[in-house]
């Protein structure tokens, strides 16, 4: 049975994964720079790509030693080649070249996105296509149509910021640290999402789009009045969030049909509050609803290997060359409308 290997380094996880044909997880390890960013409050590009260079080999070597086997064991190698922060990509995937050279097997380069698009499928075998895909992390948040492995239809994104961005900058603005999401939750669950008035931002609006610019700044307002405490500006900014993805992804599922289940992924998919609300949405519309287990939400190189493993199986598989370049940005679906405002991510 063949088993893939995939590496993970576009942000600030180094990882290396390596997942069989079955769906099972047969040796993963990440690494990761929380510490190393915690002193800048973010994710620092040169840093990261230094942590990545130096941790990448030896993470793939104990993967394999973990599973018992050899390169030569593996029957093809998968990496993230984009989007991504440029440095970090161009390490992992020029490993997977070198590491596909030697070994003689194919490089199958991977969008970080259809990774976390079709991270779910790895977990549950019974999801099958189509499925609407709400793609939630620190750089994205789109709703996108999945028709099957490489045919994705983006149906809305942020005219402005990403779901987890905005739970970054809240953390930030109320002291809490890097990474932020996870504090955000944490600190929201002591907190009265009714006690502070924050805006909704196109809910309810006849386009399909995000938007969390504005409740950023709302946030930031009601910190600088002095007059709430930060559990319930946490509390009361997760309920606006979830407010808004609710009313987004509602428009999306009643705007399509032959859908087979609404299915959540990134890191922003490990919260409890936005799962609860999703899962309540699907129930509305008669759906199953999906959401990786939180190890597979977040960056990992099990997703990658997966969609490794799901390009392999394709009648029409090719191997990528070696000569593809590593890419900062890379929409899944490169023919969706541009979108009104400025700052929009790919
Ligand atoms: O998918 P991911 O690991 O990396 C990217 O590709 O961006 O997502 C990271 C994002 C960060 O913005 C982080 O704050 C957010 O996911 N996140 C969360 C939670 N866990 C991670 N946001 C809200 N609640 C969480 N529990
Ligand atoms: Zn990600």
């Amino acid at each position: 049975m063949a088993v893939v290997l995939g590496i993970e380094s576009s942000c600030d996880e180094t990882a290396a994964a390596l997942v069989d044909g079955e769906r099972r997880i047969v040796a993963q390890r990440i690494a990761s720079q929380d510490d190393a960013h915690r002193p800048y409050g973010g994710v620092v590009p040169e840093i990261a790509a230094r942590a990545h260079s130096e941790r990448i080999a030896p993470l793939v070597a104990a993967v394999l030693a973990d599973a018992g086997l050899e390169l030569g064991d593996v029957d093809a190698i998968a990496a993230t080649a984009g989007p991504g922060l440029i440095g970090g990509v161009m390490v992992g995937l020029v490993t997977a070249k070198a590491l596909a050279m030697a070994s003689d097997k194919p490089l199958i380069a991977v969008n970080h996105l259809e990774g976390h698009a079709l991270s779910p499928r790895l977990a549950d075998a019974t999801l099958h296509f189509p499925y609407l895909l709400l793609l939630v992390s620190g750089g994205h948040c789109q709703v996108l149509r999945v028709d099957g492995v490489g045919q994705y239809r983006r149906l809305a994104t942020t005219i402005d910021d990403a779901l987890g961005e905005a739970f970054d900058k809240t953390a930030k603005i109320l002291g809490l640290g890097f990474p932020g999401g996870p504090a955000v939750e944490r600190l929201a669950r002591e907190g009265n999402p009714k006690a502070v008035p924050l805006p909704r931002p196109l809910l309810g609006s006849a386009e399909p789009h995000f938007s969390f610019a504005g409740l950023k700044s709302a946030v930031l307002r009601a910190k600088q009045a002095g007059s709430h405490v930060d559990a319930d500006i946490a509390a009361a900014f997760q309920q606006a969030a979830l407010d808004c993805v609710i009313d987004r992804t509602r428009r999306a599922l009643a705007a399509s049909t032959g859908l087979t289940a609404l299915v959540v992924a990134g890191g922003v998919a490990a919260n409890q509050t936005i799962r609860a609300g999703l899962e309540r949405l699907a129930a509305e519309f008669g759906l199953p609803f999906v959401a990786p287990p939180l190890a597979l939400c977040t960056d990992n190189a099990a997703m990658i290997a997966w969609a490794g493993q799901e390009r392999l199986a394709l009648p029409a598989f090719t191997p990528d060359p070696l000569d593809i370049a590593a890419r900062p940005r890379w929409p899944l679906d490169p023919d969706a409308a541009p979108v009104r405002g400025a700052g929009v991510k790919a």
